[in-house]
C-alpha cells in the first residue's frame, strides 16, 4: 500500500509567457510565482506583486511586467463543499473554496448539488478569487449572492471579512488591488439541480450574441444602466481594427484577437472607442501593467 503523500509541493518561480493564461491570449514574459499554502505567499508578497486569477478580464503588456505574478494553486485550488453546521441556518454554508478555483467547474458541482445562489455567473471563465475581486455577474445575479465569507491576504496579514464589511456593487468588490482573495466559505440556498439548471441556461441563452473567440470579456462597464456594447454600436464601431485586433461584429463590447494581436493593438482601439464616443466610459478590462 502506498502512504498518501501530504507533503506541500515547493514554491515554484518561472519566467513564462503571460500570454498562456489570459483569455485575450496577449502578454510577454513574467516571473511567475505559483505559491500552494500561505507561507509561499507570504514570501511572493514580500516584493511588488500582482496577482493572476483565470486571465479572463487582462490586457498584458507584450513586454511582460515587472512585478512577480502570483498564481494561487495547493491549498488555495481545494473546493470543500460540505456544509458547514455550525454556520448554517436555513442557508447551506460550505467549507473552504480557494480563489485559485476554475469558477466553471466549482458551478458544475453546485449545480449538480441543487444549490443556488451562483447559477447566474455561469459562463464566466474567471478564478473564484478574480470573480469576487471584481464581483464578475450578469443580470441573473453575482459573486456576491453566494458570499459568506471572504479570506483576504494583505502584505500587513490575513482578515477573515464578511461581504456586509465590503464596500461591493456592480463590478465592484471594494477589495483593494493588491488584496488577495486566498479562499471563500459559500453561502447557498438548497434548490433543485434542474432549477439551478434552468437559471443556467437562461443565462447561457443571454451570452449567445457573445463572441466565440479569444477575449477579455466586455471592455467597458455599462455606464448608468446603458449598455456599453449599445453605445459603441451605435456609433458604428464594429469591425473598427487595429493590427490584429478588432471590435467584435457580433458584440462591440468585445475586442477580440484575430492571431497575433498585441497589447499595444488593443489599447489603441480603446482610445479611439473614448474619443469617438462622448459618454465618459470606465474600462472593465485591467490593463498590466
Ligand atoms: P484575472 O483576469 O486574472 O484578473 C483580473 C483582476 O482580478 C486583476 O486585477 C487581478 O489581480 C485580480 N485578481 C485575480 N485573482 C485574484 C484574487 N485571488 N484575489 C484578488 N484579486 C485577484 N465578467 C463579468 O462580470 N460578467 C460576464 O458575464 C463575463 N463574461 C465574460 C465572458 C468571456 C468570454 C470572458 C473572456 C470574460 C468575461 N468576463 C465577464 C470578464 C472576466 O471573466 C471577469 O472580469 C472575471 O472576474 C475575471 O476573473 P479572473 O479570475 O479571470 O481574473
Ligand atoms: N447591443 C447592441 N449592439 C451590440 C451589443 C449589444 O445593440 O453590439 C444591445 C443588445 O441588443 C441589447 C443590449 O445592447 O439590447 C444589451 O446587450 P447584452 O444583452 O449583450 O448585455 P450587455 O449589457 O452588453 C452585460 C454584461 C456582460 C454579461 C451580459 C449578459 C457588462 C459590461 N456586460 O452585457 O458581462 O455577460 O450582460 O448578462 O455589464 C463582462 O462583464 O465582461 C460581460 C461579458
Amino acid at each position: 500500500m502506498t502512504a498518501l503523500s501530504t507533503e506541500v509541493p515547493a514554491l515554484k518561480v518561472e519566467r513564462l509567457r503571460l500570454a498562456r493564461f489570459t483569455t485575450l491570449g496577449v502578454g510577454g514574459t513574467s516571473e511567475v510565482w505559483t505559491v500552494h499554502n500561505h507561507a509561499q505567499l507570504a514570501e511572493a508578497m514580500r516584493a511588488p506583486y500582482r496577482v493572476l486569477g483565470g486571465g479572463s478580464n487582462l490586457v498584458v503588456a507584450d513586454e511582460g511586467v515587472p512585478e512577480r505574478v502570483i498564481r494561487l494553486s495547493g491549498e488555495f485550488a481545494q473546493t470543500d463543499l460540505t456544509r458547514d453546521h455550525a454556520l448554517s441556518g436555513e442557508e447551506y454554508v460550505t467549507g473552504w473554496v480557494g480563489g485559485g478555483v476554475p469558477l466553471p467547474g466549482l458551478l458544475r458541482k453546485l449545480q449538480k448539488l441543487g444549490l443556488s445562489n451562483l447559477e447566474g455567473t455561469v459562463g464566466i471563465p474567471a478564478q473564484v478569487g478574480g470573480a469576487v475581486w471584481m464581483n464578475a455577474g450578469t443580470r441573473f445575479g453575482e459573486m456576491f449572492d453566494g458570499l459568506h465569507t471572504l479570506e483576504i491576504v494583505t502584505p500587513q496579514g490575513v482578515r477573515v471579512v464578511s461581504p456586509a464589511e465590503l464596500q461591493w456593487g456592480y463590478r465592484q468588490s471594494g477589495i483593494p488591488r493588491g488584496h488577495i482573495v486566498t479562499r471563500v466559505r459559500l453561502k447557498l440556498a438548497p434548490s433543485t439541480p434542474q432549477a439551478v439548471q434552468d437559471v443556467m441556461d437562461q443565462a447561457d441563452m443571454a451570452r449567445k450574441g457573445q463572441p466565440k473567440m479569444r477575449t477579455p470579456g466586455c471592455a467597458f462597464k455599462n455606464p448608468g444602466g446603458i449598455g456599453a456594447g449599445k453605445l459603441i454600436d451605435d456609433a458604428g464601431l464594429k469591425g473598427y481594427r487595429v493590427g490584429n485586433a478588432m471590435i467584435s461584429h457580433e458584440h462591440a463590447n468585445f475586442i477580440v484577437n484575430l492571431g497575433g494581436a498585441r497589447a499595444e493593438d488593443v489599447q489603441a482601439i480603446l482610445d479611439h472607442v473614448r474619443r469617438t464616443l462622448n459618454t465618459p466610459l470606465e474600462l472593465e478590462y485591467e490593463l498590466w501593467p
